[in-house]
C-alpha cells in the first residue's frame, strides 16, 4: 500500500509518499516547509500567520513530495497527478484550526477529486509510530514492528506531554499528561526569558553541553531548579512552576536596573539546570510507568525526544529488573513534525473515512 500523507498541524506544513514493504514502512519523499523564521521573530507561534503561510506552500510541498517519489521511479510528470497512490492520509488533530483546515480540506477535495480512500490521523499517535519507519540503508537501527507491543509512548513535544500504555496499535490507554505547560513549551517560554533563539530546545541542549563540558561534575550543583511534581504518585506532569522559578532566577541575576544583561556562562549554566529539571521528572515517571506494566519496550515521540541528554538518561536508569527494557525515539527528522509520520500511522492503522465525515478538530485528544 502506497499513502501520501499530509500535515499541517501548527507551523510546518509537510506531505510525503510512504509504502508498506515487506512489512516495513519506507519513506519515499518527505517534504516539510516551514514558517520558523517568522515565527522567530515574535518568539512563538501566531497561529494566524502560521495558517496563512500554509495556504501558500499546501499544493507546491504537495506536488514536491509527489514529484520526488516519481523520479525515485522514474515516472516524471509535470501534473499534480495521483497515479500509483492508494490513499491520502492527513492529521485532523490537535492543532490550531487554521493550520488544521489547510491540510485536512486539501486532503478531503484530493480525496473527492481523484477517487482515493482517506485516512484521517490522530497526531500524537503519528509522532510514537514514527519510531516504526524503517531505518535508511545502512543505518544501525534496530527495526521495529509487530512484536513491539506491548510499550510505554511518551509523548514530548510544542504542546503536548502525555505517557501511554500501547497494547496494540489502535489499543491503548493514556496514563498521565501535562496539567498547564507542555516540557517543549515550558523550554521555548524560558528560551524567550534568556534571548534564545525559537525554539528555544535545541539551543538549550548546545548550551547545557557547553556548562557540563566546561566543568567536573563536582562543581555542577550551582544553580538548581526543581523538577515539578517529581514526588507525585501518578503519571501527570506540570512544569509552569519551572518557567515561573527561572523567571525569579532571571530576573535577580540577569538584569541590572531592571536591564537584562548577558552573562554567557551563567546562561549555559541557567539551560543545564532547566535541562535537568525538565529530564529527570520525565525519566522517573517514563521509567515509572514501563515498571507498572511490565512492558519491554519504551518509545518516545515529539520534538523533545531529539534531546540527546533524555535518551542517555533514561538509558543509562534502566538498571537492574529493568535492564532488558530498550528504549527508542525516532530519527532525529522524525522527530519534529513532519508528514512521515502520519502516513506511517496511516499505513499501521489504515482505518478509511468518507472524505465528508473527516473534520479538522482543534482538540482531538486520544479517542
Ligand atoms: O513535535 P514538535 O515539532 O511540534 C509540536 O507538535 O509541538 O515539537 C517542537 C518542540 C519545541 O518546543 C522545541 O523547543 C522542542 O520540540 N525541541 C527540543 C529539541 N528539539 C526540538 N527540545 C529539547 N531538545 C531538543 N534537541
Ligand atoms: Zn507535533
Amino acid at each position: 500500500m502506497r499513502i501520501l500523507s499530509i500535515e499541517s498541524s501548527c507551523d510546518e506544513t509537510s506531505a510525503a509518499v510512504v509504502e508498506l514493504v515487506n512489512n516495513k514502512i519506507v519513506v519515499h519523499s518527505n517534504v516539510t516547509a516551514t514558517s520558523l523564521a517568522m515565527h522567530a521573530k515574535t518568539g512563538g507561534i501566531i497561529p494566524e500567520n502560521a495558517a496563512r503561510e500554509q495556504v501558500k506552500y499546501i499544493i507546491p510541498v504537495i506536488k514536491e513530495a509527489l514529484e520526488k517519489y516519481y523520479q525515485v521511479t522514474n515516472l516524471l510528470t509535470n501534473q499534480l497527478t495521483l497515479h500509483d497512490i492508494d490513499a491520502i492520509a492527513v492529521t485532523y488533530g490537535p492543532g490550531f484550526i487554521g493550520s488544521l483546515l489547510v491540510g485536512v480540506e486539501t486532503a478531503k477535495t484530493l480525496s473527492f477529486v481523484f477517487n482515493k480512500p482517506l485516512i484521517p490521523v490522530n497526531h500524537l499517535l503519528a509522532h510514537l509510530f514514527a519510531n516504526f519507519i524503517s531505518p535508511e540503508l545502512n543505518a544501525k537501527r534496530y527495526q521495529l514492528n509487530a512484536s513491539s507491543f506491548p510499550f510505554i509512548g511518551l509523548i514530548v513535544s510544542g504542546g503536548h506531554t502525555d505517557l501511554l500504555y500501547f497494547e496494540s496499535v489502535n489499543k491503548y490507554e493514556w496514563l498521565g499528561g501535562t496539567k498547564d505547560d507542555a516540557a517543549g513549551e515550558a523550554l521555548d517560554k524560558i528560551g524567550r526569558l534568556l534571548g534564545l533563539s525559537y525554539p528555544a530546545g535545541p539551543e538549550i541542549e548546545e548550551r547545557a553541553k557547553l556548562f557540563s563540558s566546561s566543568l567536573s561534575s563536582k562543581e555542577r550543583a550551582g544553580v538548581r531548579f526543581h523538577s515539578p511534581v517529581i514526588g507525585s504518585d501518578d503519571f501527570d506532569f506540570s512544569f509552569s512552576g519551572l518557567k515561573s522559578e527561572v523567571m525569579r532566577f532571571v530576573q535577580a541575576n540577569l538584569t541590572v536596573n531592571r536591564e537584562p544583561i548577558t552573562k554567557n556562562s551563567l546562561i549555559n549554566e541557567i539551560c543545564f539546570a532547566v535541562q535537568r529539571a525538565v529530564i529527570d521528572v520525565l525519566v522517573k515517571k517514563t521509567l515509572a510507568a514501563a515498571e507498572k506494566y511490565g512492558v519491554p519496550t519504551i518509545l518516545l515521540g515529539g520534538g523533545v525526544s531529539a534531546n540527546q541528554t533524555l535518551m542517555e538518561q533514561l538509558r543509562s536508569n534502566v538498571k537492574g529488573h529493568m535492564s532488558h527494557v530498550n528504549i527508542f525515539s525516532p530519527e532525529q527528522k522524525y522527530c519534529t513534525d513532519n508528514a512521515a509520520m502520519i502516513g506511517a500511522y496511516a499505513l499501521l492503522n489504515p482505518k478509511e473515512k468518507p472524505w465528508e465525515k473527516v473534520f479538522a478538530t482543534p482538540d482531538l485528544y486520544f479517542s
